[in-house]
């Protein structure tokens, strides 16, 4: 059953192979580089937005808690975006839900705005394409444009798109938590100091998309350790410019979890490491090795848990939506 006025969206995070960092200037959130990523079947948020003319306000309830701040701000900064497209003044009820900890670190705002954005626009009654619905998600969160697609997808400018299959590669991701604890510097704050400060910012700018094309055709090519040299030489490149402007993300366990995966792969197993702004490291490996990887790096000490997770599918609306 579906009733006009109401949605609910799911959408997976993703984690970039090769990444963006910094932005371009001026208005719309734009990445400063192409960047390339996959989205996973897990780490999904379900979001559910309704328009009702009863409510006297918009609100958010994020994983059972009343949000206030800047979450709610910005949720209704994409909600005015699509009333302001169909010319609604009806206020929105959403209610939001991650299937992994929130206060892990592990939250993203990739999966949040995407399954916002998509919701958001199947309540409002508009039959976007993927293109549009990712083109809202990125003006709140550059990475949750990548969401909106499965597989592998690009970000290029102010454009994301699917370039290869989930099945493309026979990748899976090793998640090593590294701690309970949140980031201590967001992207968006981690990215401004780079951009502000970093000696290595400009350098970064010149070689991020040289990295993003060479792994875009190892991708193309289903060539599996080249896409993970490229990817471990983006993460490595990025942090360098972000540390060059005294922004760190990683930890002692981080590094530590680093050198395991070189000394898995000079023991002969094809795996690398990809780090966001945070300090888990994710390991790409092909399927048949991750068993034994995830249990390689389960024993690394400060290492708290190993999720494995697969390539997944795009957002997509599960209940209500109709056009
Ligand atoms: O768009 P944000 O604010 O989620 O920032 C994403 C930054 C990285 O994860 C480090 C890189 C990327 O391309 O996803």
């Amino acid at each position: 059953m579906s009733r006009s006025g109401f949605a609910v969206a799911i959408a997976h995070s993703n984690i970039a192979l090769s990444k963006y960092w910094g932005k371009r200037a001026g208005e719309g959130n734009v990445p400063a580089v192409p960047s390339l990523s996959v989205t996973l079947a897990g780490l999904s948020t379900t979001t559910s937005v309704t328009f009702d003319p009863r409510l006297t306000k918009d609100s958010l309830e994020l994983n059972g808690i009343e949000a206030e701040g800047t979450p709610l701000a910005r949720a209704i900064t994409l909600v005015d975006r699509v009333r302001a497209e169909n010319g609604s003044k009806t206020f929105a009820r959403i209610v939001s839900k991650n299937d992994f900890p929130t206060a892990s670190g592990l939250a993203s705002s990739a999966s949040g705005f995407a399954a916002l954005a998509l919701a958001t626009v199947r309540a409002s009654g508009l039959d976007w394409s993927a293109e549009r619905v990712a083109d809202l998600a990125r003006r709140s969160s550059a990475s949750a444009a990548r969401s909106v697609f499965g597989g592998f997808v690009e970000l290029d400018g102010d454009t994301a798109r699917a370039i290869a299959p989930k099945n493309a590669l026979g990748l899976r991701v090793l998640v090593c938590v590294t701690t309970e604890g949140e980031k201590t510097v967001s992207s968006t704050d981690g990215m401004k100091r780079t951009m502000d400060t970093s000696p290595y910012y400009g350098a970064w700018l010149e070689n991020a998309p040289r990295i993003h094309a060479s792994l875009r055709d190892a991708l193309l090519a289903n060539d599996f350790p080249k896409v993970g040299e490229l990817a471990e030489a983006s993460a490595l490149a990025m942090h360098a410019s972000a540390m060059a402007a005294g922004v760190v993300y990683v930890s002692g366990v981080t590094l530590a979890a680093l050198s395991e995966v070189r000394a898995i792969r000079k023991d002969g197993i094809a795996a690398y490491a990809t780090i966001d702004a945070g300090p888990h490291l994710k390991c790409l490996v092909e399927e048949a090795n991750a068993a034994r990887v995830k249990e390689r790096l389960a024993r690394v000490p400060g290492v708290l848990r190993v999720i494995e997770a697969s390539p997944g599918d795009g957002a997509r609306v599960i209940e209500g939506g109709a056009a």
